[in-house]
């Protein structure tokens, strides 16, 4: 009988309790050996003379022996947002509870004085309704398609995508939800990003649908919350930083922006909304505060020309704050000790 011929080829081998389990139905038969994984390559030669003894009886029209690695805990499988970017090491996003802030220049330098820092550094525009990159960094060319993926534009050391690169302007502002999603993860995976210490995100505004999915799907190593001294009243900061802990994203800092006025002329500083709230607020949330960054008519000229404070000025005070946020959140990119658990997908 068949079935005592193939239990006689199995015997021989000694296989024990790797032998898992043995069918043989009309001819076709199947066995399967439980092995550890990283065993599979050392025993294939086995598992290949096994099959063909097998294949070789009288009355077995196929055999199989196939491996199983079912006894022990499998591993998770990778998830896909750990291979969205493989090139790049971090990614960071610059977020707040709602627009105006300045959360786009504090993207744009902080990105420009990462690199100046010597990191490989990229910068995505991801407010698909409002992007500012290309007025910011000056830049209003296409971007160059290869190998079917768009290549960033570069700019002051930093390679850029933001979908104000790709359509007009009042193209994306009819999109809804489900496009917008569409077309962020299109400049994540579709962009040829290469190698990268850090991604900075430049995050639309608020706390709705899209930021939460653009959250997750890019597997975010911390956030960066920007908020202006009236914000932190008014509590959008915090709404900011409730949005990260809520999808597991450590909050890297809040930046509190136009923190100080600082007269070009004589420079004074004038505190014109009561700077310090945020280092306050901070402190209460426990999230580190990063630094603040004075309102200064420079930083939004520069940023209206294209050439950021952090590039064009590098010497100024408005440059020096950046830097040192920038300096703060290196820090934080080099070591895995960030406050908070990583991101989880459910
Ligand atoms: N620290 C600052 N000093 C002066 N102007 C600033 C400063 N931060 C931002 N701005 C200006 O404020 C406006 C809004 O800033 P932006 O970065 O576009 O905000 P958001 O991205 O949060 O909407 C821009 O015109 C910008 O140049
Ligand atoms: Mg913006």
């Amino acid at each position: 009988m068949t079935e005592e011929k193939i239990r006689a080829v199995l015997a021989k081998y000694n296989l024990g309790k790797m032998l898992d389990g043995v069918h043989a139905h009309e001819g076709l038969v199947q066995v399967t050996l439980a092995i550890k994984r990283e065993e599979a390559a050392q025993l294939e030669p086995l598992r290949a003379k096994i099959e063909a003894e097998l294949s070789a009886l009288a009355g077995v029209k196929n055999a199989a022996v196939v491996f199983t690695a079912h006894r022990e805990a499998a591993p998770p499988p990778p998830s896909p947002v750990a291979n969205i970017l493989p090139g790049v090491k971090r990614v960071i996003a610059v977020a707040s509870g709602k627009g105006g802030v300045g959360k786009s220049t504090v993207a744009v330098n902080l990105a420009v004085a990462l690199a100046r820092g010597g990191l490989q550094v990229g910068l995505l525009d991801a407010d698909i309704y409002g992007p500012s990159l290309p007025r910011m960094l000056g830049l209003a060319r296409k971007p160059e398609v290869k190998d079917g993926k768009m290549l960033p534009l570069h700019a002051w050391g930093v390679a850029c995508m933001s979908i104000g690169f790709l359509v007009e302007e009042e193209t994306a502002m009819v999109w809804r939800g489900p496009m917008v999603i569409g077309a962020l993860t299109q400049m994540l995976t579709q962009v040829e990003w290469g190698a990268l210490d850090v991604l900075v995100i430049d995050m639309p505004p608020g706390t709705g649908d899209v930021q939460l999915t653009l959250a997750q799907k890019a597997a975010l190593f911390g956030a960066v919350i920007v908020s202006t001294p009236q914000d932190i009243a008014l509590l959008d900061a915090r709404r900011g930083v409730k949005m990260f802990e809520q999808v597991r994203v450590p909050v890297l800092g809040i930046v509190e922006n136009m923190s100080y006025f600082s007269c070009p002329n004589c420079n004074h500083r004038t505190d014109v909304f009561g700077h310090g709230g945020a280092q306050a607020e901070a402190a209460r949330l426990g999230v580190p505060f990063l630094g603040e960054v004075p309102l200064l008519l420079a930083i939004r000229e520069t940023g209206d020309e294209g050439a950021p404070i952090t590039a064009s000025d590098p010497g100024g005070e408005a440059a020096g704050a950046f830097m040192a946020v920038a300096g703060r959140v290196a820090e934080m990119l080099q070591g895995a000790a960030v406050a908070g658990p990583k991101i989880s997908i459910e």
